[in-house]
């Protein structure tokens, strides 16, 4: 992770405790107290660090802090400080502020104004007209407080959703595109792909819970492209985890994006059948890593490229013990490249419908019976690298509660610890279908004395409600 990026996560925790501090401090003693002067110097020092001379906003969005419209990342110790402040501004019908340039020149008595004012504020019938009003009378123009719109996300969100979407949907069209020249063409070009990769790691190192939660949509008719492009997604935010630089996530990508491209020889027949595959179909099948190379070393692209692409694909299926397929003596150790592949598409194969199976297992089944084979099939250490990002409910799971209700995973505000996440319960829409209820974080609500903390019972499978929780990551953009 990049240095500018860990500073400004660490910047923000420390802006809204900063704030917490001030709000508290001005309540308990009189202004010419050394700790108020001490409190209001550092909100000053900090707000003046993050806004590098140009505005800053700070919002709250669905149960979170967003900070210039990157999601507030921050540790459990915050916890309780940033809970506070996430119903301290609702209170007063807010939504955060926006401090304008050049807040250096805001002297550090108008900030305990401020935290006086932001205090007062809950006298009015109108906290945030009022506050609007006082503000200007006392002169402070630096700030503007935001008024709460339940409806409307901050802009950057809703761009950045935007892009995953439309990133996501070109992702599948361009690997049908490539899978249909190279099946009917011998070849094809890649520059497309190219350019999506780019956009695609940009996009996870921004945000990688909104392409966890991309990673959920499913495609029974196109199984492969879909398939293929959560493979790419899943592989990224690992690899950035693995704190891989930007050409190797690039390079991951392709190769997830291109890791089954060797299936355009296998025939529709075996690939879409229904129940158990024949010795015979088995075979076809397992030649598909092998194909793969042939199909990527035939596509119009850099010989560099071409080589550091192709290895990912041809081990896929190669476990850490160098059993599965393809069989070969020429591979003593399984690549990175190909460890992550393999991990990324046995978690996207388990949680999909697939004609050949029973049932469709839930995310957390799915770790669990992957991590049964840690050190035999997937190597230990990634594989627990990819369950501690996955969390213990991944993104996307549907969970049944203790208090009857049901809740669709959308985040781990927690980075450290990732076992109660932020659900969004599912609200009956009144068709027989369900609809967003109330965001509820888990680990937050544990930590609250005098409530009961509602109690996780098990994951339960989207298709057994008739849902896409994708549907429900996009809903804003459609
Ligand atoms: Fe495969
Ligand atoms: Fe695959």
């Amino acid at each position: 992770m990049p240095k500018r990026k860990t500073e400004s996560e660490h910047l923000g925790g420390r802006c809204i405790r900063a704030l917490h501090h001030l709000l508290n401090t001005v309540q308990i003693h009189q202004d010419n107290n050394q700790l108020v002067k001490e409190s209001s110097a550092a909100f000053h020092r900090v707000v003046s660090l993050m806004s590098e001379g140009e505005d800053l906003k700070i919002q709250i969005w669905r149960g979170r802090f967003y900070i210039q419209g990157e999601k507030l990342l921050y540790r459990k110790e915050t916890f309780p400080i940033i809970n506070e402040m996430l119903e301290y501004f609702p209170q007063r019908g807010l939504e955060g502020f926006h401090f304008l340039s050049p807040f250096t020149d805001v002297a550090p008595d108008d900030l305990t104004t401020f935290a006086h004012l932001l205090n007062d504020s809950l006298i009015d019938e109108n906290p945030p007209e009022w506050l609007e009003k006082t503000l200007k009378e006392k002169g402070l123009s630096w700030v503007n407080a935001l008024k709460e719109q339940k409806k409307e996300p901050p802009s950057l969100v809703l761009k950045r959703k935007e892009r995953a979407k439309q990133a996501y949907i070109d992702a599948v069209v361009t690997v049908k595109e490539v899978a249909d020249k190279v099946s009917h063409q011998g070849a094809a070009g890649v520059r497309k792909a190219r350019r999506l990769a780019q956009t695609m790691v940009d996009l996870v190192r921004e945000d990688d819970t909104l392409l966890l939660g991309l990673t959920t949509i499913r495609d029974y008719d196109d199984y492969t492209y879909t398939h293929s492009v959560n493979v790419a997604l899943l592989c990224l935010c690992l690899g950035k985890r693995l704190g891989l630089s930007h050409i190797f996530l690039e390079q991951l990508a392709i190769s997830g994006l291109f890791h089954d491209l060797g299936k355009v020889e296998v025939s529709k027949d075996i690939l879409m059948k229904p129940g158990t595959l024949s010795g015979e179909e088995w075979e076809e099948m397992r030649k598909h890593p092998l194909t793969g190379v042939r199909r990527i070393l035939w596509l119009h692209a850099s010989r560099t490229l071409k080589m550091r692409t192709i290895l990912g694909p041809f081990e896929h299926h190669l476990n850490a013990d160098l059993s599965g397929y393809p069989e070969t003596h020429f591979v003593q150790q399984v690549s990175l490249f190909g460890q992550i592949l393999h991990i990324a598409d046995t978690y996207d194969a388990l949680t999909s419908e697939r004609g050949y199976r029973p049932r469709t297992f839930t995310p957390d089944e799915a770790l669990r019976m992957m991590w049964a084979e840690a050190g035999k099939k997937f190597d230990a250490l990634l594989l627990k690298s990819f369950i501690n990002m996955m969390g213990l409910y991944p993104i996307g799971t549907i969970l049944e509660l203790d208090s009857g209700e049901m809740g669709l995973v959308v985040d781990y505000p927690d980075e450290s610890e990732r076992t109660r996440p932020l659900i969004m319960l599912l609200a009956d829409d009144g068709k027989g279908g369900y609809t967003r209820g109330e965001t509820v974080d888990l680990a937050a609500e544990e930590l609250k004395k005098g409530t009961t903390a509602r109690e996780i019972l098990r994951g339960i499978h989207p298709s057994s409600l008739g849902i896409q929780p994708s549907l429900f990551f996009l809903e804003d953009v459609n």
